[in-house]
């Protein structure tokens, strides 16, 4: 089990949405870190005070390894938390460890191989949309599985360099990963599937490598060191300094579990984004059509939906290596486990006045939706960039575009981990 030193008073919501709005709204008043309660019976403290997310983000007292911190916990004891703590990769690894595996990832996230990827996004949104103008306009269409959905996963595909053969089946079981009602037993079934599947793309690759990121990795230690150097540095973002590392291939096991967590780091992420920005910009039509006058604003519109509605609200999770007072009585022990909302500072008053109105025209759109840090998103540019080409074609194409539903009627994907929702009903009405 793992030790928790204080007594949850609450347990954390699975509800998503206003709701986890709302929770965290009033942990924020109760205390800089709350002891909550978490699905089979973990403790941990919740963090959502802007400045104590920013404090703990980049505290050398706090680790993202459970496995080598708390000695009493055993792999696979909690079967939630597994996906997110037992895996050795970057997400859990630190310090050199850390610096190793990102070290290989960051040249592929650079300003200038993101920028490259342009082209192909403005092909692939082309080809979505013209598929989604043969819909009647009248009809009600789930713009969250026609468009939101389908942009970061089929970039995955590209980065990773899927071949046209294996990319159906690669889709499905992206989407197959992100269903939250299916068993154990089918989920990993899913996950063994996405793993054959990842090993037979490292053996294409093998034989006929490509300019894309896996065989990127499978020829990682063979780059130029300087040139890798400088764009992880570039890679490793505000607030970020990354141990150095040392420059050693990957081990297969090591190469999967990287291709798995980009998987997921990318897509679920990206689509909320995408999801909440439509939704916002649709019951803002003044806002609209202030972006649509001026592309020059896209990137307003982008970085308030992320401080309003942060793809990702918690990720599970970090431990306190030592014993942390943050004040008002509160003290973190060694050991204890820590949540950290990245979504609090955004929608702290203490930072931002009015902090739950989306507004495109507020001089500071500050938020901590990718981290701080060490482990600052590495997919950060591409995500703004799917963002910023996906959401100005849809609108241009579909200029009469409306929400077929009120908006409140838009359920929320119920989890405390992610922030999206299960359908965008539209109609195209073109
Ligand atoms: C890490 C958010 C898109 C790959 C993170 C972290 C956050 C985040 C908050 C930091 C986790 C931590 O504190 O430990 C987001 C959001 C996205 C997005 C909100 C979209 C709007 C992407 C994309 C990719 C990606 C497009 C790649 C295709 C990763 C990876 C890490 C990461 C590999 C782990 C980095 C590390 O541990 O050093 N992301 N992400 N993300 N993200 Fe993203």
């Amino acid at each position: 089990m793992i030790p928790f030193s204080a007594e949850p008073t609450q347990t954390l919501g699975s509800t998503g949405g206003r709701c986890m709005y709302a929770q965290v709204d009033r942990l924020r008043e109760e205390g800089p870190a709350v002891p909550v309660r978490l699905p089979e019976g973990v403790g941990a403290w919740s963090v959502t005070r802007g400045d104590v997310v920013r404090r703990l983000l980049t505290h050398p007292g706090v680790t993202r390894n459970l496995k080598k911190n708390v000695p009493s916990y055993r792999p696979g004891s909690v079967p939630w938390l597994a996906p997110w703590v037992d895996v050795d990769s970057m997400a859990t690894a630190e310090g050199k460890d850390h610096a190793r595996l990102r070290k290989l990832i960051t040249p592929a996230f650079s300003p200038r191989r993101v920028d490259a990827m342009h082209g192909r996004l403005d092909t692939l949104v082309s080809r979505l949309l013209d598929d989604l103008a043969g819909r009647p306009g009248d009809e009600v269409v789930d713009l969250h599985a026609a468009y939101s959905y389908r942009v970061p996963t089929e970039m995955i595909c590209d980065l990773f360099g899927v071949p046209g053969s294996q990319r159906p089946e690669v889709l499905r079981l992206f989407r197959a990963v992100g269903q939250t009602d299916v068993s154990e037993v089918e989920s990993i079934a899913v996950n063994d599937a996405l793993v054959a599947e990842m090993r037979s793309l490292i053996t294409t690759k093998r034989d006929e490598p490509g300019e894309d990121l896996t065989s990127f990795l499978l020829a990682a230690h063979e780059e130029d060191g300087e040139e890798a150097g400088e764009e992880y540095r570039e890679g490793a973002g505000e607030g970020g300094r990354v141990a150095a590392g040392e420059q050693q291939p990957l081990t297969e096991h090591e190469l999967i579990s990287t291709l798995l967590l980009m998987i997921g780091g990318g897509s679920t992420t990206t689509i909320n984004l995408i999801d909440h920005t439509v939704r916002e910009l649709l019951t803002h039509p003044d806002q609209l059509k202030t972006v649509m006058a001026d592309p020059g604003r896209w990137s307003d519109a982008v970085e308030e939906s992320m401080r309003v509605h942060c793809p990702v609200m918690h990720l599970p999770m970090r431990w306190a290596v030592e014993d942390i007072d943050l004040g008002e009585g509160v003290l973190i022990r060694a050991g204890d486990a820590i949540l950290i909302c990245y979504g609090a500072h955004g929608r702290d008053p203490a930072v931002h006045a009015d902090p739950g109105t989306f507004d495109i025209d507020r001089a500071s759109k500050e938020h901590i939706a990718f981290g701080l840090g060490a482990h600052f998103c590495p997919g950060s540019r591409l995500a703004r960039l799917e963002a910023q080409v996906a959401l100005p074609a849809l609108f241009e194409r579909f200029p009469r575009l409306e929400l077929a539903v009120a908006p409140d009627e838009i359920e929320p994907v119920p989890t405390f981990i992610g922030n999206g929702i299960g359908s965008l009903p539209v109609y195209l009405r073109h």
